[in-house]
C-alpha cells in the first residue's frame, strides 16, 4: 500500500499542465473530496499498527507534493501569461456611465442664487409644513382677514394651526426674528395651493423670496436690484412696476418684464402685449417688522417674490407645468448640456 503511495508521489511529482482546466482537474483528482488521498485516508483503519505512522507520512507527502504542484503550476501559468490574457483587452471601451441631468428648476434657482450672491445677498430655508403665524399673521394677514381666501391653502386637518405653506414670504419672517438688520436673503422653495391643476398651474409649484432690510432702504432700490435681476436672468433690462396690493408690503407693486413682441412666441408668451409678468414686491410693511422684532423706526426694507417654474417653462420652452412633476425621463434627459 505505501509502495502505491510512492508511485503516486512520483506521478504528481512528474505532472505538468499549461492550462487552468488542466491544473484544476488534477486538483480535484487528488485534493477533492472524491479524490485519491482520501482514498487512502480511507484505508487507514485497515493499516497494521506497526505501519500505521510509515502510512500516514507518506499520505501526508503526497499532500503536500499535491498542493505544492497545484499551487506552483498556477503560479507559472500566470506568469506567463500576457496581461490580455488575464485582465483582457485592455484597449476596449469601457462601460458607459450614465449622467443624469438637473431638473429645469433646480437650474433656474441655481441661476437665480447665482445671480443675487453676486450682489451680497446669501441664501435661507423654511419648512414647507407651516404654522399660520409665519405663513398668515406674521406677514399682517389676521385671522378672517379677506386676503387669506386668495391663496387657497391646504390645511393638516387635525390641526388648523398647521398647513403647507402658500409662499415663500414665510421665510422672510423666519429669517428676521433670528436676524438682526442689515439683511440680504433670499430664499427659493416649494409651496402648495389648492389649485386645479391645469397646463398653466398646479398644487405645487416653487418661488424665490427676496428680502433686504437695512437703513434708509428705498423704492428705487428695489426697482434697481429688480433692473438687474431681469437683466441678468433674460437678458432684459426694461422692466414695469404697476401698483397692487399685498398685506405685507406698503406699497406693493407687479413685476413685469418688457419681453418684446419680435416673434410669434413672444405674442403667446405676453397676450400680445409684449409684457410678462413674473412676480410681486413692495416695501416691507412697518406691521411686519414689528412683528419680527424689528424696529421700523429705524429700518425700512423691500420684499419679492417670483414664480421659478413660469420662469424655468419661459427659459427652456416647456408648455405644460405638469411636466415638471412627472419625471419622465424623455424630458428630464433634453436638460443634459445645463448646469
Ligand atoms: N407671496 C406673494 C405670493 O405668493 C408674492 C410676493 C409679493 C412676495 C410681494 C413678496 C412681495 O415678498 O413683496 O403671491
Amino acid at each position: 500500500m505505501i509502495d502505491k503511495i510512492k508511485e503516486q508521489i512520483s506521478e504528481v511529482n512528474a505532472f505538468t499542465a499549461d492550462s487552468l482546466d488542466a491544473i484544476e482537474t488534477f486538483r480535484i483528482k487528488y485534493l477533492g473530496k472524491k479524490g485519491i488521498l482520501n482514498d487512502f485516508f480511507a484505508e487507514f483503519k485497515n493499516v497494521p499498527n506497526e505501519q500505521k505512522k510509515e502510512f500516514g507520512q507518506t499520505i501526508n507527502e503526497l499532500k503536500q507534493a499535491a498542493t505544492l504542484k497545484v499551487e506552483t503550476l498556477k503560479e507559472v501559468l500566470e506568469n506567463s501569461q500576457s496581461t490580455e490574457q488575464v485582465y483582457g483587452d485592455l484597449t476596449r471601451p469601457g462601460n458607459p456611465i450614465v449622467l443624469g441631468s438637473r431638473h429645469p428648476i433646480s437650474i433656474v434657482k441655481n441661476q437665480i442664487i447665482d445671480i443675487f450672491s453676486r450682489i451680497g445677498f446669501n441664501v435661507s430655508e423654511g419648512p414647507e409644513i407651516e404654522d399660520d403665524w409665519h405663513n398668515f399673521t406674521a406677514l399682517n394677514l389676521p385671522e378672517y382677514h379677506p386676503a387669506r381666501d386668495m391663496q387657497d391653502t391646504f390645511f393638516v386637518q387635525t390641526n388648523p394651526d398647521i398647513l403647507l405653506r402658500t409662499h415663500t414670504s414665510s421665510v422672510q419672517v423666519r429669517y428676521m426674528e433670528n436676524n438682526k438688520p442689515p439683511i440680504r436673503t433670499i430664499s427659493p422653495g416649494r409651496v402648495y395651493r389648492n389649485e386645479a391643476i391645469s397646463a398653466r398651474s398646479h398644487c405645487f409649484f416653487h418661488q424665490v423670496e427676496g428680502l433686504y432690510i437695512d437703513k434708509d432702504v428705498s423704492f428705487a432700490d428695489l426697482k434697481q436690484t429688480l433692473q438687474y435681476f431681469t437683466t441678468e436672468l433674460f437678458g432684459k433690462s426694461k422692466i414695469r412696476l404697476r401698483p397692487s396690493y399685498f398685506p405685507f408690503t406698503e406699497p406693493s407693486a407687479e413685476v413685469d418684464v418688457y419681453w418684446g413682441l419680435e416673434t410669434e412666441a413672444d405674442y403667446r408668451i405676453t397676450k400680445g402685449t409684449g409684457w410678462l409678468e413674473i412676480g410681486g414686491c413692495g416695501m416691507v410693511d412697518p406691521n411686519v417688522l414689528t412683528n419680527c422684532g424689528i424696529d421700523p423706526n429705524k429700518y425700512s426694507g423691500f420684499a419679492f417674490g417670483v414664480g421659478i417654474d413660469r420662469i424655468a417653462m419661459l427659459l427652456h420652452q416647456i408648455t405644460d407645468i405638469r411636466l415638471m412633476s412627472e419625471n419622465d425621463v424623455r424630458f428630464l434627459e433634453q436638460f443634459k448640456s445645463a448646469l
